[in-house]
Formats: structure tokens, sequence, C-alpha cells
């Protein structure tokens, strides 16, 4: 933040300088068009990116915003705006294949590892309507040190590939289908923690297939993920001690069918424990969701700049000749700051 406001405050003199002895290089372009983040723009923008962040999120679970870090407004020619907005995400308890809708999904408190995110999300607004141009994501764990500090005791995250954690799985899996006819499938492993010393606490999605648990125990190679029209998915939640008495726990979610979901999990080289990119890590990261990436070298990003240099330029020359009493001619160059970072929603991670 320091150094932003240092930076505009250069930026400001430096426009300043060039208007007051002829013009001047300004260096490099400075975050242009910067405006509050918790303006109703922002709001509409973050949600517009929300929206578009986790319909592209296949695996793991759907996000919430925190807060809204940066958000710059840069008029383009003819008609149109460029918002870029920078996010702070957490992840949410809602699988991607809950059907609730993200504002009913709770956020994972800090003591069950958190999961945070950012991204850079550039729209376009154009009459009036808002549609995302590129996406940038990456998520991590909170720190395990962070965690042990207010909650010794609390289930780490482990990776999702640990044999450990695979087994834990099967053997909930094998349990749920104990009181159940119909048989599911496993579609991903979505989280893994361990409580010490000896509890692996899993989370998992499913899908219902066209065999029963007796069809399945005769051949399970036959038994098919039921799609299109009859598509349905679930989510368990289970655990296992393994000491001193093998203890198992799970409770499984069944949605209710989702037809108009042809969901890429479900593509052939989806399903299975993992997707190749989480072998050895503890979580999905966001940053394998988004094939739309920025293209700063796109012609759009070199017109942005120089309207939004002269649009600024005015407006210091403006406030200049409105206050000629002030002393120094360097605090009147001040706009009030743009109020940056905006409100937190959730915690500070
Ligand atoms: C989501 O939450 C809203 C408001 O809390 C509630 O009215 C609505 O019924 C909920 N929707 C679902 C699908 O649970
Ligand atoms: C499930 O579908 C597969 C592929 O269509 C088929 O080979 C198999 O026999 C079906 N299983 C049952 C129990 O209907
Ligand atoms: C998990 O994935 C990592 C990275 O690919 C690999 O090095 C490790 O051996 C895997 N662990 C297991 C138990 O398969
Ligand atoms: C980036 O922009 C250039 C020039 O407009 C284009 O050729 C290229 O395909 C774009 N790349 C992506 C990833 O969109």
């Amino acid at each position: 933040m320091k150094a932003l406001v240092a930076l505009i405050l250069l930026v400001q003199i430096a426009v300043y300088q060039a208007n007051a002895h002829g013009p001047k290089p300004i260096g490099p372009s400075p975050p242009l068009g910067l405006r509050d983040c918790d303006s109703s723009e922002g709001e509409e923008a973050a949600e517009v990116a929300m929206d578009y962040i986790n319909t592209h999120h296949k695996h793991g679970y759907k996000y919430a915003l925190n807060r809204i870090e940066e958000l710059r407004v840069l008029p383009r020619r003819p008609a149109s705006e460029v918002v870029i907005l920078e996010l702070d995400l957490l992840e949410t308890k809602c699988h991607v294949l809950n059907p609730l809708p993200l504002e009913n999904c709770t956020v994972r408190e800090l003591i069950n590892h958190a999961i945070e995110a950012d991204c850079d999300v550039k729209l376009l607004k154009e009459d009036g309507k808002l549609s995302v141009t590129g996406a940038r994501c990456h998520s991590s764990p909170d720190s395990a040190e962070d965690i042990i500090k207010i909650c010794p005791d609390c289930p780490l995250l482990i990776p999702l590939n640990d044999t450990q954690v695979v087994k834990t799985v099967e053997l909930l899996l094998d349990q749920y289908h104990s009181t159940n006819d119909a048989y599911f499938m496993l579609i991903e492993i979505a989280r893994a923690q361990m409580q010490a010393p000896n509890t692996i606490i899993a989370e998992f999605a499913i899908s219902a297939t066209n065999c029963s648990s007796k069809d399945a125990s005769e051949n399970v190679k036959a038994c098919q993920a039921l799609s299109g029209d009859q598509a349905q998915f679930g989510f368990c939640v289970g655990s296992v001690m393994h000491v001193p008495k093998e203890e198992i726990h799970v409770e499984c979610e069944v949605y209710a069918p989702q037809s108009e979901v042809a969901h890429p999990v479900l593509a052939k080289d989806n399903v299975g424990l993992l997707p190749a990119v989480v072998q050895g890590f503890s979580h999905h990261n966001l940053r394998h969701s988004h094939s739309s990436q920025f293209n700063d070298s796109s012609e759009s990003n070199s017109a942005e700049v120089p309207v939004a240099a002269t649009l600024s330029a005015k407006l210091v020359v403006k406030r200049t000749v409105s206050e000629p009493t002030a002393e120094h001619p360097g605090d009147v160059l001040h706009p009030p700051p743009p109020q940056c970072p905006g409100r937190i929603r959730h915690f500070h991670i």
C-alpha cells in the first residue's frame, strides 16, 4: 500500500513537472485508472469474475470472494471500458459438482486448513455489459505453521496421492456401499487431512453408475458413470482411524440429477483418483482451470494506456487551476487515493 501511494505520488509529481516545464518522459507506465475497491463497479465486476472463475474450475471446490485488492477501469476506444481486478478468494466447502449457488456455500474456516487464491481478472464492459476476457489464478493452502499456532491439534492437509489417503478413500467408499444398493464410482479425491496421530479425513466426489453394489462386486469394470439426463453426483466426507481399533465414519450427500451438467470430470481422462497435475499436491490448484490468459502483447492493451494517461493528466491540470491559492503546489495535486484493498468479507489469512 505504501509503495502504491508512493508510486501515485511520483506519477503526480512527474505529470506536474511535465506541465510546468514542458513535456518530459514520464518513465514506465504506472497503474492508471485506479478506483475504490469497494465501489459498486468493483462489486459488480467481482461478481461477474467469480461466476467465471467458478464455472471454469472443474476440480476441487468452489471459491468465494474474500477481498478486492485492486480495481482499475480504463477507457477503451471507441466506447467501452476495460476493467482489471485483483481478487483474493477463499475455498468453500462446496465441491464444484455441488449444485448449491455460491452464496449458499460456506467458506472453510482457518482451523480447517483454509486455502486462498489470488486472481487477476480482465473484463470488458460494453453497452453496460461485463464479460471476462482473461483470468489468471493461483491458489495455495495456508501454512501449516499458521494453523498450528492457533490450533496445535487441528488436522493438516496431506498430499492427495498419498497411499494412505488412497486407501482411506477406498475403505470409505466400501463402507458407504455396504449400506447402499446403488454403486457409485469415485470421481476425484478433493481433500485429505491428517489428524494426529492416526486418523485420516478425506473428502471425495462420486458419480452414480448403471450398477448395483451386487453388479459391481461381480464385475466392477463393466460399471459406467451415468451421463446425459441421468448424470448424478455426490460428495462424501469421512474419516478412518487406524489404531488402536479401525474406526470408519462416512457420510455422503447425493445431489439431485443434474441433467444439463455435461461435466468434464466425467470425461474419460478425468475420471479416476486424480488428474495428473495434482500428483504430490494437497489441493487442486485454481491455476489449472483457466485456459484464457492475459495477452499483454495485444493491441488493445497499448491502446488503453495513452487514453488513460491523457485523462489523468487533464484531471491534474484542472485541479491545479481550480485551487490556485494552495501554498504547496504538491498538495493540490493529490486526488483522494483510491480506497484499496477493499473490505475483508471472511477473514484475514
Ligand atoms: C440459499 O440461501 C438463500 C438465502 O439464505 C435461501 O433463501 C435459499 O433458499 C438458499 N438456496 C438453497 C438452494 O439452499
Ligand atoms: C453398464 O453399462 C455398460 C456399458 O453400456 C454395460 O456393458 C454394462 O453391462 C452395464 N451394466 C449393467 C449392470 O447394466
Ligand atoms: C505422488 O506424486 C508425486 C509427484 O508426482 C510423486 O513423486 C510421489 O511418488 C507420488 N506418491 C505416491 C504415493 O504415489
Ligand atoms: C495474443 O495476441 C496475439 C496478437 O493479437 C495473438 O496472435 C495470440 O494468439 C494471442 N495469444 C493468446 C493466448 O490469446
